[in-house]
């Protein structure tokens, strides 16, 4: 089977491909020749994800998957969410991104967060949402070098580390997007 992951994030690549099942031929938007970047307009996580997949079946004509995850924050009214990736501009500059964040929570003790990623799946005539949540919460400062965004401020529930002090394989084992990434490998092995 031939499955488009549509991203062009790479670091999200390395984590999909760890737990993809080598029966499953995974192409990547390189792969099949799409450098654009794919309109994210919705306002909700399920429908930007549905938009990238729609977009590649119909301009590529490939079954593919699409991933959009967003970081929501309990003190901050579940900011940033849906608008992560912009949350400090328009270039989605990691560390302006992070910055942000632990400036809006400076002095605030309840640092409770949550991942949550929307998978959507187009395989034949079928669509599918598969979705994954971590919660954890926000450090005070950046710590550890792995991983990539939001990762170096995010400590998931039960760990005193950060995903950007686990190896990927770890963080993919109790992430969010390993979540939904088991929860599509079990509807595609059914
Ligand atoms: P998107 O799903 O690529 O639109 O990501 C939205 C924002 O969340 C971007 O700033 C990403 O860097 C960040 N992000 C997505 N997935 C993760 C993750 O697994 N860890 C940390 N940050 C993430």
């Amino acid at each position: 089977m031939k499955l488009v992951f549509a991203t062009h994030n790479q670091n999200k690549l390395v984590e999909v491909r760890l737990l993809v099942p080598a029966h499953i031929e995974l192409l990547s938007l390189i792969d099949i020749g799409c450098n654009e970047d794919i309109p994210e307009t919705s306002d909700t996580l399920e429908g930007n994800a549905i938009l990238k997949t729609r977009y590649i079946k119909e301009k590529y004509g490939y079954d593919c998957f699409a991933d959009d995850t967003g970081l929501e924050v309990l003190a901050l009214n579940n900011s940033p969410g849906v608008y992560s990736a912009r949350y400090a501009g328009p270039t989605k500059d990691a560390q302006a991104n992070i910055s942000k964040l632990l400036s809006e929570l400076k002095g605030i003790t309840n640092r409770d967060a949550r991942f949550i990623t929307a998978i959507a799946l187009k395989i034949n005539d079928t669509d599918k949402l598969f979705l994954g949540i971590c919660n954890g919460s926000i450090t005070n400062s950046p710590r550890g070098k792995s991983g990539f965004g939001y990762d170096p401020i995010f400590k998931p529930k039960g760990f005193n580390r950060t995903f950007a002090q686990m190896s990927i394989q770890q963080k993919i084992e109790i992430g969010h997007r390993g979540k939904a990434i088991r929860l599509l490998i079990d509807f595609l092995s059914e």
